[in-house]
C-alpha cells in the first residue's frame, strides 16, 4: 500500500477517518507498526529515554536520531516516516536548523520532521517547508523544554494558556505545518484546537476529538514493569513476558536442560570421519 502523504492526512480529517500512530525506534518496530497498518511511524526523541537509558529526550544527538531513523524506514518502507528534530538541533540560525534537518531528511530518506515548540521556532519551521520539507508541530507538553516547564504536567489548563497555544497552533498552520501534535492538555483544549485548524491533530493525553492519536512503542506494549502517564494504555504486558521468557532460559541453561535433542544437530558418522581426517 502506498505512504500517507500531507494531502492524504488531511483528507482523513475531513472525512472524520482517525490517524493511528505509534513510535518506532529499529527495523523491527518499524516492521511490526507496518504490519499492523499503522498510519505514521514517528521516531521520535522519547528513543533516549525508551532505548538508551537517558533521564529526558535533552542529551539526544542529531547522529542518534539519524541512526534510528535509518532502521526505521529499512523495516517500514510503505509507511510514513516522521523524525523529531533534537533538543537545539533549531534554535539558532535557521540556515543551521536547515542544515540538521536535511541531514536527516538525505541521510534517513524519511517523510517529514517533527518540532517541538510555538511562535518562537516559526523562522525555522518557514524555512524548512521553504526547502520542501513536511513539518509536524508538537504543542502542550513539550519534553525538550522540561526543564523550563518544571516537570512533566498538564499544559493549557487556564484560559490565558490555551488561548496561547490555539494562537500557536494557528500560526503554525499559517506557516505551513502539514499536522500537530498536541500532548497533555485537557480535553477541551485539544477538541478546540483540532476544529479551529484544517490540518488534522494528533493527541497523545489530549482527548477523543484529536483527529489521531499517538503513543511510544514501550509504553502501549507495557515494556516498563512500571507507572506511566495518565494518558497511557498499555495493550499489552510486554514486561512481564520478556522477564518470565529469561528466568526460564537462563533456568534452563542452568540445569543443562536447554539445549534439549531438538535442538541440536545430529551428524553422519562419514561427517565425523571427514571432521577427524
Ligand atoms: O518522542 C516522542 O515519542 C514524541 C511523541 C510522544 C509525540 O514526541
Ligand atoms: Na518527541
Amino acid at each position: 500500500s502506498a505512504r500517507h502523504t500531507t494531502r492524504t492526512l488531511r483528507a482523513m480529517k475531513q472525512k472524520g477517518e482517525k490517524i493511528a500512530m505509534v513510535t518506532a525506534y529499529d527495523a523491527n518496530q518499524a516492521r511490526m507498526a507496518e504490519d499492523a497498518l499503522m498510519d505514521v511511524i514517528l521516531v521520535g526523541d522519547s528513543v533516549g529515554m525508551v532505548m538508551l537509558g537517558y533521564e529526558t529526550t535533552i542529551p539526544v544527538t542529531l547522529d542518534e536520531m539519524i541512526h534510528h531513523a535509518k532502521a526505521v524506514r529499512r523495516g517500514a518502507q510503505n509507511t510514513m516516516v516522521l523524525v523529531d528534530l533534537p533538543f537545539a538541533t533549531y534554535h539558532g540560525d535557521p540556515q543551521e536548523s536547515l542544515k540538521n534537518a536535511m541531514r536527516v531528511m538525505q541521510e534517513a530518506h524519511v517523510d517529514g520532521l517533527k518540532l517541538e515548540g510555538g511562535r518562537e521556532i516559526l523562522p525555522h519551521v518557514e524555512v524548512l517547508i521553504r526547502a520542501g520539507i513536511p513539518v509536524c508541530a508538537h504543542l502542550g507538553l513539550t519534553p525538550q523544554a522540561v526543564l523550563n516547564l518544571g516537570g512533566y504536567r498538564v499544559q493549557g489548563r487556564d484560559k490565558k494558556a490555551a488561548q496561547r497555544l490555539l494562537d500557536d497552533a494557528r500560526a503554525l498552520e499559517a506557516a505551513g505545518a502539514f499536522m500537530v501534535v498536541l500532548e497533555c492538555v485537557p480535553n477541551d483544549v485539544g477538541a478546540l484546537v483540532t476544529e479551529q485548524l484544517v490540518i488534522p491533530t494528533i493527541g497523545i493525553g489530549a482527548g477523543a476529538a484529536c483527529s489521531g492519536q499517538v503513543l511510544v512503542y514501550h509504553d502501549l506494549l507495557g515494556m516498563h514493569g512500571q507507572d506511566t502517564a495518565k494518558f497511557v494504555k498499555s495493550y499489552a504486558a510486554l514486561h512481564e513476558v520478556v522477564h518470565s521468557a529469561l528466568v526460564a532460559y537462563r533456568d534452563e541453561v542452568k540445569l543443562g536442560a536447554f539445549p534439549s535433542a531438538q535442538y541440536t544437530y545430529e551428524i553422519h558418522v562419514d561427517e565425523l570421519d571427514q571432521l577427524y581426517g
